[in-house]
């Protein structure tokens, strides 16, 4: 039996879904505020874990990232906006090979989960919305530890999850850092580097890379 297991935001759901599809409403600096967004988010759930601060979970802080990253680019929002904005984080699109890599690995008789960040809640949504939630065993939020990713807990949820040893899970993130944590868990990792991104953690490599999850 194989595990495969997923990262869901930037891996499998395209973070930067949501700001295209208001880029009309927010004008030139869309991706920029996408990006800057993105950044303060992971930079809330590091911070906040690492400090060992009260829970605010990722729902929450991906609001607060969106108000920071509006304000440092000047741009004053309404509510209707927001709430948009939130809405289409709850249905974001997959990446184009996606569905089809998912499908065919739970064709083969693997065993497919998600591990992240996201709440219980962000993620149901998120893969009902993307017609992935009937080919996935487990979406495993760490909303049950109430701590984020890197810590060695959150990995462990996985472990625990399936009954299995680190060794026996394939681990799969676009996000460097993640597949570093992986590495260092014990996982079998790849990297999902879909936009060229230098290599970096050079002592925490991935087992192998690809470009995307069509190679899988
Ligand atoms: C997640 C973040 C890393 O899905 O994107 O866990």
């Amino acid at each position: 039996m194989s595990i495969h297991v997923f990262d869901a935001y930037g891996t499998l759901l395209d973070v930067h879904a949501p700001m295209k599809h208001l880029q009309a409403r927010i004008g030139a600096h869309a991706e920029a505020v996408s990006r800057h967004l993105r950044a303060k988010q992971l930079e809330y759930t590091w911070v906040r874990t690492l400090g060992g601060f009260p829970w605010r979970d990722f729902r929450a802080l991906t609001a607060d990232a969106l108000d920071h990253a509006l304000a440092a680019h000047g741009i004053t929002a309404d509510a209707a906006f927001k709430a948009d904005f939130v809405a289409l984080y709850d249905r974001l699109d997959t990446f184009p090979d996606v569905p089809a890599a998912l499908s065919r690995l739970k064709a083969q008789g693997a065993r497919l989960a998600i591990l992240s960040n996201g709440t219980r809640d962000m993620l149901a949504a998120a893969c009902a919305a993307a017609g992935i939630a009937s080919d996935l065993d487990a979406v495993v939020s760490v909303d049950a530890i109430e701590r984020f990713k890197t810590a060695r807990e959150v990995y462990a949820l996985v472990t625990a999850r399936f009954g299995a040893a680190p060794a026996d899970i394939a681990f799969y993130s676009s996000n460097r850092w993640d597949v570093a944590a992986g590495t260092a868990f014990g996982f079998v990792t790849t990297w999902v580097n879909r936009a060229g991104a230098p290599d970096e953690y050079a002592d925490l490599p991935p087992t192998r890379v690809v470009t995307s999850l069509a190679e899988v």
